[in-house]
Formats: structure tokens, sequence, C-alpha cells
């Protein structure tokens, strides 16, 4: 039995490629036969280490002790990562990243927009944000000291990438299309509120972001904000 949210909530959770099994019984017979599609060693272990920890969530999130292999993470068309149970849609929708040999999964209930991702806190340089970023980001990013930068760019990026996967579009969209608006607060290890607003559209992401080690986490959701629960705070009892 595990202690399961009695409120709608996003569970989350952060995974070290160093948890990963070296084997691959852990991954269905449609996902060994997707791997063996991958030809790159990069791409190969960045896809296992997103279905790990994706499958880590999702036992965190249904009541029933699921074994890994019990569960599914096929991608949709546009890329995005869908949940099968006994090769069935499941009642839930994710959201998944991976960056520096971490794995970043979110879980909510089905029909919600959301996005997640995560970055390796490491400087980019100043080309980058009149790039990819807004006129009202590349404000926000300026007015923080040199050595907040780097957080500042990386959390703005990330909290675009977040907003660009619930959009289920990805990069195939103009970044500059979705506005971040964060307030930076210095404390590791704590949700931080931010926006995000879609430009052209009516309508808004409400979102946080957080510091873990050397990563940058966000999350966005297009509903009102719901709680967020780590995964490692579903006890089994
Ligand atoms: C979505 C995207 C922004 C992620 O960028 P990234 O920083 O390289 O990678 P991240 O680790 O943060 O996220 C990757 C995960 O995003 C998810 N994702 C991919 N496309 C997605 C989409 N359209 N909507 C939501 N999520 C998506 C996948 O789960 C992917 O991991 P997986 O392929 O191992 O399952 C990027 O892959 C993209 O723009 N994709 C759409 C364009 C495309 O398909 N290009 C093909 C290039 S050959």
């Amino acid at each position: 039995m595990k202690n399961q949210p009695s409120q709608p909530a996003i569970l989350w959770h952060l995974a070290h490629y160093v948890q990963l099994p070296e084997d691959n019984h852990w991954l269905s017979p449609r996902e060994q036969e997707v791997l063996s599609g991958l030809r790159f060693e990069k791409r190969r272990n960045d896809w296992r280490l997103g279905r790990w920890t994706a499958k880590n969530a999702l036992r965190g999130y249904f009541p029933e002790n699921l074994s890994p292999a019990d569960i599914e993470i096929i991608a949709a068309e546009d890329g995005a990562p869908e949940v099968f149970l006994g090769g069935q849609p499941a009642p839930c929708v994710i959201s998944l990243s991976h960056s520096g040999g971490r794995g970043f999964c979110v879980v909510a209930g089905e029909g919600i927009a959301l996005g997640c991702d995560v970055e390796m806190l490491e400087p980019r340089p100043e080309i980058f944000r009149e790039d990819y970023f807004t006129p009202e980001e590349q404000r926000q990013v300026a007015a923080l000291s040199a050595e907040e930068q780097t957080l500042g760019m990386n959390l703005v990026w990330s909290a675009k990438e977040s907003a660009l996967k619930a959009l289920r579009e990805g990069l195939r969209r103009d970044t500059r299309s979705v506005s971040v608006d964060f307030r930076y607060d210095p404390r590791p290890e704590t949700w931080h509120p931010l926006l995000v607003t879609v430009q052209q559209e009516a309508r808004r992401f409400y979102g946080w972001w957080r510091v873990e080690n050397d990563v940058v986490l966000t999350v966005v959701t297009g509903t009102s904000p719901l709680p967020l629960i780590s995964c490692t705070d579903i006890k089994r009892s």
C-alpha cells in the first residue's frame, strides 16, 4: 500500500544515471524494439534514463504494485511520451527530460497540459539569450548579478522547453512565442513559482522552478497551480 495524494497533484521524480540497471529486462518487448532502433549511444543512454525515471515515477503514482516492465512509455507521433498499462492508454499524462545524467519526470491526471525540463547549471553565452529570449526575459536576466545569471538563463530556457512540451510542439515552435516571468530566489531544494505566457494566445501556464545540486528543474501546467509531490514522499507502508 502507498500513501497516494488525496487531492489532484503533480508527482515528480529526479533520477541519476548511476541508478540505471545494466540490463534491459525492465523494458517491455515493445520498448526493447524501440531501443534497438536507436543507433547513437548518447541517444540510447538518454532514452533509457528517461524511461527508467518515468517508470519509477509511475510506480509511485499508481496504487497497484506494478513492475517496471508492466509500464510502457511510447512516443506519440509528435514525440510526446504516452503511458500504457497492459497495452491500454493509462489514465495519466507525463512529461520527461534528461540532461547531464539526470532524468526528470512529472505525472498528473489525464487531460492536463503538462511539461517538465531539467537543465545543467552551465554558463551560456550572451548571444544565446539574444537569439532565443523575448526582450522582457532578456531584461529580467540582465538585471541579475553576474553569478546569478547562469541560473536565470538556464531557468528561463528550461521553463520555455517545459511550456513547449506542454503545448506538445517542442522546438518546432519559436522559443520567443512563450514568455517566462520569474522572481530570483537563492533558496535551493525549494519550488518557486513562475508564469509562462503564450504570446498571441489568451493562454498561460503556471509553473515552478527548483535548483537541485547542479541542475535546475522546471514544471508547467495548463490548469490552476497543483501541489507538487516528490515521488520519494509517496511512502510504502
Ligand atoms: C521536445 C524538445 C524541445 C526536447 O528537447 P531536449 O532538450 O532535447 O530534450 P529533453 O531531454 O528536455 O526532453 C526530451 C523529451 O521530450 C519529450 N518530447 C519530445 N517531443 C515532444 C513533444 N512534441 N511534446 C512533448 N514532449 C516531447 C520526449 O519524452 C523526449 O524524450 P524521449 O524522446 O527520450 O522520450 C525537442 O526534442 C523538440 O523540439 N522536439 C520536437 C521537434 C522534433 O521532433 N525534432 C526532431 C529532431 S530529429
